[in-house]
């Protein structure tokens, strides 16, 4: 029997198939158009079927913030995996090293001495090297060492350290990547990766070889893929897209729409005795709370919502363009979609009201799991 949304227990994490369809193809054309690689970040979605699409489109490989994201993918089938976070749990480290004595292409990101010796350590049986990113730190100060010489000097520790291969240089930069106005995002990019390219020259000039400078986002992936220092992209809201990125502005206007939003959550309104609000079966436990500004209703206009506790969201009817009643299902644009996801465990794919697939999203026991043999 054929699936539509009017069967999905509310709320739900919902998919516009189409709409994600469109938003991968435009990133894939703009890195194969541009010379770059394209390493999507597994971080955004948790979810296997959409990493296999993103491949099947011409990725090189993705990009995990965490083991248990490495460690997915690797099983199923995706190999050429990037973990972006470095780690110092002698566990997780012991992890990743006997992953990648299975695969040769894994790579890890490392901006300290005590990292490199960790997993030069780890990596014992001699049958196969670990690809070592060095991370910089090009503003964020979150994780990285600064470039230039920090860099080089770790970047010399690598390449000297059995079982470890220097594979390049990581430079994400966060404090880009929400910039309000193209203009000022350009500036901001431009300037802080001016430095990621730099010591990508000053690593070569000394003899190391950089086959890889990884880095950008969905907020500047056509500034970054502008630079030709720059071999890939690591972008991950694109897929699904959200309010905070579309309130950064685009390269045209005020709003950006170089990728359209995807991804919803579908609610129920479940109370509806007042004039000026109906209440909804979606609150603080359905949507990520960390923006300042609440998620959008789609196809209706003059409502506003805001949270009402764990459970519940009250839409404000200011004046509403179509009569809401109860048990009417709304949809909402989602303020931020990697930590929305992360509250879910499958998404809807629709195509119109059917849905055609329900993708699983990683299980987020097996990062328990993993720190406890950790
Ligand atoms: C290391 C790293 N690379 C890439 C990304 C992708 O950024 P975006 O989702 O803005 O495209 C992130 C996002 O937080 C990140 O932390």
């Amino acid at each position: 029997m054929e699936l539509t949304k009017h069967d999905i227990a509310t709320p739900a994490l919902i998919v516009d198939l189409p709409v994600l369809e469109r938003n991968l193809v435009t990133m894939a054309e703009f890195a194969r158009t541009h010379g770059k690689q394209l390493r999507p970040h597994m971080k955004t979605h948790k979810c296997v079927p959409l990493a296999r699409r993103q491949i099947e489109l011409g990725a090189v490989g993705l990009c995990s913030a965490t083991v248990p994201e490495m460690e997915v993918l690797v099983t199923s089938g995706i190999s050429n995996v990037l973990l972006t976070s470095p780690l110092t749990s002698p566990g997780k480290i012991a992890h990743v090293a006997t992953l990648a004595e299975r695969c040769s292409t894994l790579m890890v990101a490392v901006d300290h001495p005590k990292q490199v010796e960790m997993y030069g350590d780890a990596m014992t049986s001699g049958a196969r090297d670990l690809g070592v990113m060095i991370d910089l730190d090009v503003g964020d100060h979150r994780t990285g060492l600064l470039p230039g010489k920090p860099a080089l000097e770790l970047a010399r520790l690598v390449a000297d350290t059995p079982g470890l291969r220097l594979r390049g240089l990581q430079a994400y930069s966060g404090s880009s990547s929400h910039v309000e106005g193209f203009a000022q995002r350009r500036n901001h990019s431009l300037k802080v990766m001016a430095r990621a390219i730099e010591t990508r020259d000053l690593l070569e000039t000394n003899g190391l070889s950089v086959p890889i400078l990884s880095g950008g986002s969905t907020g500047t992936y056509n500034i970054d893929g502008e630079l030709e220092g720059l071999t890939e992209l690591q972008v991950g809201s694109y897929v699904f897209m959200d309010l905070d990125y579309q309130r950064t502005g685009g390269r045209d206007g005020s709003v950006y729409e170089d990728f359209q939003p995807a991804l919803t959550v579908l609610t129920t309104v479940v109370s509806a005795n007042h004039r000026s609000h109906v209440t909804l079966d979606a609150g603080v436990k359905a949507f990520a709370t960390d923006q300042p500004f609440a998620p959008q209703a789609r196809h209706v206009q003059g409502v506003t919502y805001e949270f009402f506790g764990d459970e519940f969201g009250r839409l404000r009817l200011d004046e509403p363009d179509r009569e809401i009643r109860l048990g009417d299902r709304l949809e909402f644009v989602v303020p931020h979609c990697d930590p929305t996801v992360n509250l879910y465990e499958q998404m809807y794919v629709c195509r119109g009201e059917r849905v055609e697939h329900i993708w699983p999203i990683m299980n987020r026991s097996a990062a328990v799991r993993l720190e406890a043999s950790g």
